[in-house]
């Protein structure tokens, strides 16, 4: 890890927390001191977010959003768009989970569309790319995830500077205990950047992290990779006592 490197540290609270537990566990990280290389934003459920951002109002951890829709506004019940993300104060939006790819069947090209929409506001994209446990026993991962970022990135229109990450979760490792090993995730994360290179440009700022049963004992391992910039983190994150253990770990590793 080299003193430039900025580590990223994103919560996924996914579906655990209402507005009130929410709005606790923001009120207890906003104390918390962190150094100049992390970067935290955390990723509430659309209802607490409005409190969440109100609590980090003068803090630096940044507000994500958990899913966003590509259309600005018009008749679709239940959804909410990108731009009303960035307008309630968001600064990041995933796109692309694996539990949006598989429980709800997103495809990579509606994850295209939400990466344009995304990059049509001033949000950055977290884009979720990860092989099931029968894609990665048949020897088709690397192809997988090479489909999942060219049909994100091929030909994509953005502005210069702008920033993508990339987070590796191996569907198989998300929410199961079974993390993936680190130089795996090293050697996934290498690939993922030369193709994010590629195809956004060879200055564009690519960070990949790694995402899938990220707990407080095993965070340093992933860290400790050089393409590995950080992680994004399910259940650990929910919990204060597991996320401010992984937090302390990112702390000494930079
Ligand atoms: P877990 O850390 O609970 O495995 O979830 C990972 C994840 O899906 C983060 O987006």
């Amino acid at each position: 890890m080299t003193d430039s490197k900025k580590i990223y540290l994103l919560a996924n609270w996914k579906m655990y927390l209402d507005l009130a537990e929410s709005v606790a566990l923001a009120t207890a990280l906003r104390a918390q001191k962190l150094s100049p290389e992390i970067v935290m934003t955390v990723f509430p459920s659309a209802l607490a977010l409005s409190g969440v951002v109100n609590e980090f109002s003068d803090s630096d951890i940044a507000v994500g959003a958990q899913n966003t829709y590509f259309v600005d506004k018009g008749g679709l019940t239940g959804e909410i768009s990108a731009a009303m993300f960035a307008a309630a104060g968001c600064q990041y939006a995933l796109v692309g989970h694996s539990e949006r790819r598989h429980l709800f069947g997103e495809s990579n090209h509606l994850a295209r569309q939400k990466i344009e929409a995304i990059l049509a506001t001033n949000l950055v994209p977290v884009l979720c790319v990860g092989e099931t446990k029968e894609q990665r026993d048949s020897g088709e991962a690397a192809e997988v995830l090479e489909a999942q970022i060219r049909s994100a990135f091929t030909d994509l229109t953005c502005g210069q500077g702008r920033q993508f990450i990339v987070a590796y979760e191996p569907v198989w490792a998300v929410g199961t205990g079974a993390a993936c090993d680190p130089f795996e995730a090293e050697r996934m994360a290498g690939l993922i950047e030369t193709w994010g290179r590629l195809l956004l440009g060879e200055n564009s700022e690519v960070f990949v992290v790694y995402g899938g049963s990220v707990r407080p004992d095993n965070v340093a391992a992933y860290l400790k990779e050089p393409h590995v910039s950080g992680v994004l983190v399910g259940a650990a994150s929910s919990r204060l006592d597991t996320w401010l253990e992984i937090v302390q770990s990112a702390l000494t590793s930079v």
